[in-house]
């Protein structure tokens, strides 16, 4: 699962605020892999430490060709992008900064300084900008010497984003507005709602400025583009004649270009901008009990028209700067009230979660959409195409609950209709809607993590009503909760039902089983003033109570809990009692707790001993479980040193050998 961690965010929900301090950033240097446009699954762009020499790439390091150059009195040098005929730009060490919505860092060329930020916006609450998938890069320039200096600046993109397969042709067009000017570039025969290699077949990217006197721009092979740039400063303001060409042609690559002339200045007095975007339009093609249905991004309840939103989101960059800051302000300063290290890998995570989702309403016609009909999908970005992954949502569903969380009850919203259609018929939840995002098609089949998926749902599902106070989707889907806590009141220990796909093991898996039946106690609780009945809300505690007694004798090991029952020497991360703690159903609050923590911090101090996979995800659910702050605080340091780690593979792993530090799976699991 992808996800680098999102759920990191979850120890904020656990652990109270101790103090407060002033750090906003992550200086990231030893990262192997920082975040830059990260706006949708499919506009998921990072790049090495040394961004001169490399070009940014998808998550899975497949290039994706955005250039950037900077021209200084006559001189013209390569700030990113791998592409010959210019000089490098110096990386000024150590100063890449993270922060949860943006990537700065800067660069000397020639007599100025460069100063680039990269903000992918997280804008909770506001779904028209949280679903626009765009992302800025503002670039200011200052002198190093207080002199004036001539200087233009660059930035152009290829169509690698757009396929697996570079023979494909791309159409190419250019659009001026009163206050824009944008470049698209498009399949010229787009298949809807399939992806190759991790890419959309059906995207159209965009790359876009404020109009001004300052800009210039063209289209065409980016040899030519670039070489014009470096020898003349500007660009020709001009199509190439031929507006369908293949992504790759034998050299040459079809590209769309946009540059800055600031003349002689010693700094800029606002940045240059550009907008980079990927659209797919519909978004996501769902199979409902009524036939097939198609669903748009949010924005577009708001836009008739693309132009508008590319002018409202230029327009916007000041202000869209504003509150990112004041977000990565308070993130940073809760996660700095647990630790540092936990601060830093907030920065590292925020992006990646929010960069996940989909915010879709149905599309009624050509022209109509349906506004109050508002779902959200979640692709399984690292590791597959699984769409609402009930195990990659629930380590997500932390972010969620601290961000927005009506998001978190609209990322359940899709889960829950299709079981409760006629469409799905099994007891046990589904483990996802299937494996062909963004072709939502379900998946009818009884998982073998359908344990696992019952009790997330049930703990999501009561999470979500408890911090938002709302339980109109438990009672909507009362019948459906109800099924979920029967099976696994008769399952949870049942020996035949253990999957054995749960690396976890099966006693952490029975707990989760366990919790979610108190869940259904709790749920049916918050519903008795709506007409629930007393009888039931005791009936699902007293089934859990009877549970957990029965599993703590299997489980409880004299100083630890085995993972699996029946082998007493195994041990594992119990992070399903992350969910005890985040509901409070006390199930294993009176469990030895100080002597399980004992045992964990014992592992740590042994670690290289133990050839053990770990995940990030759990190791961050246990910790956020944990009463022992010293053993939790280890735990996130273990993680903290897993993302720097991992030179030259791809972003965080999430999973890893604990005993030999290696990375075994980048950005996934
Ligand atoms: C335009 O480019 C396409 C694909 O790269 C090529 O097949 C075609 O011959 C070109 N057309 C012209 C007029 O150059
Ligand atoms: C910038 O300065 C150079 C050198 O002083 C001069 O030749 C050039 O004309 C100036 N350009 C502009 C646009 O003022
Ligand atoms: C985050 O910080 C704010 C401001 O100090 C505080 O009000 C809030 O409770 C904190 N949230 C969490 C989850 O710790
Ligand atoms: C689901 O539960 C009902 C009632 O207990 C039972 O009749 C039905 O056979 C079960 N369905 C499946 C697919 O197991
Ligand atoms: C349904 O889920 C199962 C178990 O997770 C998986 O093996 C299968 O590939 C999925 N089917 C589809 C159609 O996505
Ligand atoms: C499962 O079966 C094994 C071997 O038959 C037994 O030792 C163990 O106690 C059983 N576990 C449970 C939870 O019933
Ligand atoms: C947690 O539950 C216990 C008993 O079930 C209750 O006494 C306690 O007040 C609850 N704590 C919170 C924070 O809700």
């Amino acid at each position: 699962m992808l996800f680098i961690c999102h759920y990191l965010l979850l120890l904020l929900l656990t652990r109270a605020l101790l103090g407060s301090s002033t750090t906003t950033e992550w200086a990231t240097s030893k990262l192997a892999t920082v975040p830059l446009a990260l706006r949708s699954p499919y506009l998921n762009i990072w790049i090495g430490s040394s961004t001169t020499q490399q070009w940014p790439t998808l998550w899975n390091k497949q290039n994706v060709g955005w250039a950037g150059l900077v021209r200084v009195d006559g001189v013209s040098y390569r700030w990113q992008g791998n592409e010959g005929g210019a000089n490098l730009a110096q990386i000024v060490p150590n100063s890449i900064e993270m922060s949860p919505t943006r990537t700065r860092f800067q660069a000397v060329a020639g007599q100025v300084q460069l100063d680039i930020t990269f903000l992918s916006p997280i804008e909770p609450t506001n779904w028209v900008k949280q679903s626009f998938p765009f992302s800025y890069l503002a670039i200011d320039v200052s002198s190093r010497d207080g002199q004036k200096h001539n200087v233009q600046l660059y930035s152009d993109i290829t169509g690698e984003l757009l396929a697996a397969d570079f023979a494909e042709e791309v159409t190419f067009s250019t659009t001026q507005t009163p206050q824009s000017i944008w470049h698209s570039l498009q399949r010229s025969t787009p298949s809807p709602f399939l992806e190759t290699a991790e890419k959309p077949d059906d995207g159209t990217l965009y790359l876009a400025a404020r109009s001004s006197q300052k800009i210039t721009w063209q289209t065409g092979s980016c040899g030519v583009t670039r070489d014009g740039f470096n020898e003349g400063g500007t660009l020709l303001n001009k199509k190439d004649p031929n507006n369908t060409q293949k992504i790759q042609n034998i050299d040459s690559w079809a590209c769309v270009a946009l540059a800055y002339d600031f003349g002689n200045i010693t700094s800029t007095s606002s940045p240059a901008i550009w907008a980079l975007g990927l659209v797919r339009e519909p978004s996501i093609r769902t199979a409902t009990a009524t036939g097939i249905q198609l669903r748009s991004s949010y924005f577009w309840t708001k836009y008739p028209s693309i132009d508008l939103a590319i002018d409202d989101f230029l327009t916007d960059f000041e202000e869209a700067t504003r509150r990112a800051q004041a977000l990565d302000a308070k993130i940073m300063a809760n996660g700095s009230a647990i630790s540092q290290s936990y601060s830093d890998l907030l920065a590292f995570s925020a992006r990646p979660a929010f960069g996940a989702i989909d915010i879709t309403v149905a599309r009624t016609s050509r022209t109509t959409l349906d506004s109050s009909d508002v779902k959200v999908y979640m692709k399984d970005v690292g590791t597959s195409s699984r769409s609402n992954a009930v195990d990659v949502l629930f380590s997500a569903f932390p972010a969620f609950l601290y961000l927005d969380v009506k998001l978190a009850s609209l990322l359940l919203e899709p889960l829950f209709e299709f079981q409760s259609s006629p469409l799905y018929r099994n007891n046990c939840s589904a483990s996802d809607l299937g494996n062909s995002y963004p072709d939502i098609k379900g998946n009818m089949s009884e998982s073998t993590l359908a344990m696992e998926a019952s009790g997330s749902m049930l703990i999501m599902a009561l999470a979500y009503a408890r911090k938002s106070g709302d339980g109109t989707q438990c009672q909507r889907y009362y019948n459906l909760l109800k099924n979920w806590a029967d099976y696994l009141s008769i399952n949870a220990l049942n020996n035949n039902t253990f999957p054995t796909s749960d690396m976890s093991g099966d006693v952490n898996l029975a707990l989760k089983a366990i919790i979610g039946v108190q869940a259904m106690s709790s749920i049916n609780k918050f519903l008795e003033p709506q007409g629930a009945s007393p009888a039931d809300t005791y009936m699902y505690s007293n089934k859990a109570q009877i549970l957990i007694k029965q599993w703590t004798d299997l489980a409880w090991k004299s100083d630890h809990f085995a993972a699996t029952f029946g082998e007493p020497s195994s041990w594992s991360l119990i992070y399903s009692s992350y969910a005890d703690k985040l509901l409070n159903t006390t199930l294993i609050s009176d469990n030895p707790g100080s002597i399980c923590t004992i045992w964990y911090w014992f592992l740590f101090s042994l670690r290289e001993q133990y050839a053990h996979t770990a995940t990030v995800d759990w190791t961050m659910l246990t910790a956020a479980a944990l009463s022992d702050a010293a053993v939790s605080d280890r735990m996130i340091e273990s993680v903290h040193a897993r993302a720097v780690w991992p030179k030259g593979i791809k972003p965080w792993p999430t999973l890893y050998d604990a005993s030999k530090h290696l990375g075994i799976s980048g950005y996934s699991r």
